[in-house]
């Protein structure tokens, strides 16, 4: 998964020879080109709609994805566009991509121009005088980004506890980390986006106090504001090490872009790391550290990396592509202690190390929720519309436990593109558009050139159906349980994956099997 090649095109010269209507059946996608631009056509009935084919958040290949009769999907983290307007109606992507004019002549199909057709806001019918939204991270960002979009023009404030505006936070572990991303990559808008539409963003300040009967918040400097609607979206906080040694200065935290210039900057003087924890993040950084060429060791107390999300089978083979990349893996052990230049294990071994990283879990920032009375329950529970038990009071994110409809529990994710569409879903709603949430979760990790999506989520199976190679990182991972699929982890299947999400948002569960089978 790397960004689009930008100069290259493929596909008939749409502008100049088309293609022929027939060649483009009703629900098909069909890739070109128009003045040195990519442009997919899509048939809907009697009517071809053009979009721009290359995704807007890091330029995924649109036409390799997925047309579900409404909405084209990203094959890279599931975006989702409406050909009609190109807007991009379900994150990550936030802007849209272009349309363009499509004429019929002599039977075949011709791009005439580029063409703008901004999405119509949906009336709004009842607003709140003002939203609130705790919280400056995907679910926060991605609410007022929305507010706006759907023409809301009542204040909007965002208070963040991060000194930083709204940010690429999966970035932060990856590219960023290893020193192949430039810093333009990072922030989700320009800084002047908040002043141009009008959300007031209150950067490195927290929120101290709820007051819903006053429906009120109170800010750490003593400030009171008033909301009509508010939105929780805390996010979470890694968990701490309690070992000695775990506070010397050379052993970090990774959760803002604070921590990871911290870590690069540390990184420049270190030669060997320690990562604590096997899990994505930790990986993650272990990759990243690699590519800055540090010797690197991960310490982890399961037997597998990943296992209790990705099974023993995928979880290997993330072992092995590490350890190709040089990693060095101390599984089924932890840290003892911690000293200036080394760490030393349960099992009595020394492993030198100038950086230690750990990546132990994360707890949801859930005390104001609990300070306020509101219900929580291993997370700040929510209905399908994520209201809290308050009213005017809405949660998204890594916090909020929301009832999904696919697996019939409640879940709380830590995944970014649910963060963000909660944080969407919550806005349309506060605007009174009353849409239930099924998106089935979505999680993407990145290990070197090797990319995980998963779609779903299973907390236990009893059976896992692999289509596909593993060892060729082209396969479909199923984790099932009572015979129904709840997740499928996939490397290289992205069109796949994409299907499987489409079929569980539709609770279709025959469509599910009917993929994961290879039907
Ligand atoms: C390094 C890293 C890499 C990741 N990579 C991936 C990935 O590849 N794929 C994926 O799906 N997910 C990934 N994730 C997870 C993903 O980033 C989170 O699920 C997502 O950011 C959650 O969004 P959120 O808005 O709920 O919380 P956050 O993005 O954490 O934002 C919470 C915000 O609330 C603020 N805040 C907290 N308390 C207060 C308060 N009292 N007052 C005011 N502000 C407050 C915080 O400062 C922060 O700005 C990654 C996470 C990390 C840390
Ligand atoms: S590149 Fe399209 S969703 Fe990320």
């Amino acid at each position: 998964m790397s960004e689009t090649d930008g100069g290259a095109v493929s596909g008939p010269d749409l502008g100049t020879e088309g293609v022929a209507s027939s060649e483009l059946r009703d629900g098909a996608m069909l890739l070109g080109h128009f003045s040195g631009e990519p442009v997919l056509l899509i048939r809907k009935g009697t009517v071809v709609h053009g979009m721009g084919a290359k995704c807007t958040h890091y330029g995924g290949p649109l036409d390799q994805g997925l047309f579900d009769g409404s909405l084209v999907r990203c094959p890279w983290h599931h975006a989702c566009f409406r050909p009609e307007t190109g807007e991009a109606v379900h994150a990550p992507a936030i802007d849209p991509v272009p349309c363009y004019t499509v004429e019929q002549r002599g039977g075949r199909l011709f791009v005439t121009g580029t063409t703008s057709k901004p999405a119509a806001p949906a009336p709004l019918a009842s607003v709140p005088a003002s939203v609130i939204i705790v919280g400056g991270g995907a679910a926060g960002f991605a609410a007022a980004e929305m507010l706006r979009r759907q023409g809301y023009q009542q204040p909007v404030t965002v208070i963040s506890a991060d000194e930083a505006a709204p940010y690429d936070r999966p970035n932060i572990s990856k590219d960023y980390l290893a020193g192949t991303a430039p810093e333009e990559w990072i922030p989700l808008r320009p800084t002047d986006w908040y002043q141009k539409s009008r959300v007031d963003l209150l950067t490195g300040r927290r929120v101290v106090r709820l007051m819903p009967d006053a429906r009120s918040v109170e800010l750490d400097d003593g400030r009171r504001l008033e909301y009509g609607a508010l939105l929780l979206a805390m996010g979470a906080s890694p968990i701490a090490l309690d070992v000695p040694g775990a506070e010397l200065p050379h052993v970090r935290y990774l959760r803002t872009l604070r921590d990871s210039r911290t870590i690069i900057e540390r990184a420049t003087q270190a030669r060997r790391a320690v990562v604590v924890g096997a899990s994505f993040i930790g990986l993650e950084v272990a990759a990243s550290l690699r590519t800055r060429n540090l010797e690197v060791h991960v310490v982890a107390p399961e037997e597998i990396p990943m296992q209790r999300v990705l099974g023993a089978e995928l979880g290997r083979s993330v072992r092995e592509v590490h350890e190709q990349h040089g990693v060095r893996f101390h599984m089924g052990q932890t840290v003892a202690s911690i000293a200036e230049q080394s760490v030393t294990l349960k099992n009595g071994t020394r492993v030198d190390a100038d950086l230690v990283v750990v990546g132990i879990g994360v707890r949801p920032n859930l005390e104001l929720a609990e300070q306020t009375g509101l219900t929580v329950d291993r997370g700040l529970v929510v209905d399908e519309y994520l209201r809290t038990s308050a009213p005017a009071i809405w949660a998204a994110g890594d916090i909020a436990r929301w009832p999904d409809r696919y697996t019939g529990s409640a879940l709380r994710v830590e995944h970014w593109v649910v963060a963000e569409r909660h944080g969407q879903a919550a806005a349309r709603n506060m605007l009174g558009q009353n849409q239930p949430f099924t998106a089935a979760p979505f999680f993407w990790s990145a290990h070197y050139d090797v990319t995980i999506s998963y779609v779903g989520y299973a907390q236990a199976w009893d059976d896992v159906k692999i289509a596909g190679s593993i060892p060729d990182r082209d396969c479909l991972v199923a984790y099932r349980k009572n015979g129904k699929t709840l997740a499928v982890a996939s490397i290289n299947r992205d069109a796949d994956s994409l299907r499987v999400q489409v079929a569980m948002e539709r609770g279709d569960i025959a469509a599910v099997e009917a993929i994961v089978q290879g039907r």
